[in-house]
């Protein structure tokens, strides 16, 4: 048996990483202006599997060897901003190797409350600072442990639309950037690269509006198909396996390029190799089912069950119909509902089902999704695909 070689879940680390070259040097740049005193600071977002975190860490090894820099990544969770303290100060100590105690020490004396680990706080009689002089005060006796002359701290939030959907934490990114300022005016020379979901930019801009004008958003696009093949052929070449060319075109076509989704193709298509060390349309009709029934348990199993009939009318439409885009009108007449489609389009569009690309337009999630759905009829009751 060969080991797979591609993955089959999100936040690790692919065995051949392709592309994103625009990016990656988008934050060396950023990063050798941090060192030269002019830091920058950077906002990833995209769809769900389009990369972040793998970006980061790919990010993070290629400057591993260079010196006097010292990154941290740290995957936000739900939580208040003593919360959000204590992560980044957990984080920061284990990764930088920040002699805890000494540390610890220096914080409470800033009258900062935060809870450690453990139960016991250090709580002073000050009063409560503002979360942007916290930031501030936690980031500078972060940067001045570091052991270095010159040193670049680089922090890399994951996942900020964890903390954005409550009202305390939803404004972290003007006080990050009112901490930031004030600690890149005294010379510290930090650089701050966050990711988010795809609709993390324009809620903050809605919210916030100037707010945010210190960090650079980038949107990550979904990979292109030479940039899919490479990801594929790499990995398979060094173990004498071949796909065929078909096969990665539906790959691609299926994935809409979307790293995530290409690797669990991947990953099934190579369960399936053939005794000839192949993977031909045969192979793939079977993978794609191993595809659906992974993802059916992870996520459209429980997006597909919260919709409802009449919804379900629509999903079913979109899914048998050989266009990938209807219309409004074309839905109206076809989808045999008892009411406007409106209401129901605009709750498909909530819940994440379906997207609208433009006015009066409307479609299907992702290919995988319809492919799901289109399967759904073999087995209503458990929302799988029966081999
Ligand atoms: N450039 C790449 N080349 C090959 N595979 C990749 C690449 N980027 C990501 N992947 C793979 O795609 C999957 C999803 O990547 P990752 O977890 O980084 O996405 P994400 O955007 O952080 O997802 P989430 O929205 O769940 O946080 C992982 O299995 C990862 O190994
Ligand atoms: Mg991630």
């Amino acid at each position: 048996m060969k080991t797979n070689p591609f993955r089959k879940r999100t936040g690790i680390l692919p065995s051949y990483f392709t592309g994103r070259e625009k990016e990656l040097n988008e934050l060396k740049e950023i990063y050798h202006s941090t060192k030269m005193g002019v830091p920058g600071h950077l906002i990833l977002y995209g769809l769900k599997g389009i990369g972040k975190t793998s970006l980061l860490l790919k990010f993070q090894e290629e400057i591993s060897n260079l010196d006097d820099v010292y990154s941290v990544r740290i995957p936000l969770i739900e939580g208040n901003f003593d919360d959000i303290y204590a992560l980044i100060i957990e984080k920061c100590s284990d990764n930088l190797d920040i002699n805890i105690s000494h540390f610890w020490e220096k914080i409470n004396s800033l009258g900062i409350n935060i809870p450690i680990i453990g139960g016991i706080s250090l709580s002073r009689e000050i009063p409560k600072t503002s979360p942007a002089v916290a930031f501030e005060k936690i980031l500078n006796v972060i940067y001045d442990e570091l052991d270095s002359d010159n040193p670049v701290l680089i922090l890399l939030l994951d996942d900020l639309q964890r903390i954005m959907s409550n009202d305390e934490t939803m404004k972290i990114l003007s006080i990050l950037q009112n901490a930031l300022v004030e600690l890149n005016l005294k010379g510290k020379n930090i650089m701050l690269v966050a990711t988010g979901s795809e609709d993390i930019f324009y809620k903050i801009q809605d919210k916030l509006d100037s707010a945010v004008r210190i960090f650079e958003p980038c949107l990550m696009e979904p990979l292109s198909y030479n940039e899919v093949c490479e990801a594929i052929n790499v990995p398979i070449k060094k173990l004498n396996v071949g796909f065929e060319e078909e096969v990665l075109k539906e790959i691609y076509e299926l994935s809409n390029g979307i790293p995530y989704y290409m690797q669990i193709l991947a990953y099934s298509c190579f369960e399936e190799i053939n005794e000839n060390n192949k993977v031909t349309m045969v192979e793939f009709e079977k993978a794609s089912i191993r595809a659906l029934n992974i993802l059916a348990q992870r996520e459209f199993k429980v997006l597909f069950s919260k919709s409802t009939t009449e919804e379900r009318k629509i999903l079913c439409l979109m899914a048998e119909s050989s266009e990938t885009i209807l219309s409004y009108s074309y839905i109206k007449e076809n989808a045999n509902l008892n009411s406007e489609p409106s209401a129901l389009l605009k709750s498909l569009i909530n819940k994440n089902m379906i997207i609208k690309p433009s006015r009066g337009k409307y479609k299907l999630k992702n290919n995988l999704f319809k492919l799901y759905l289109q399967n759904l009829r073999i087995n209503q009751e458990t929302g799988l695909i029966n081999y």
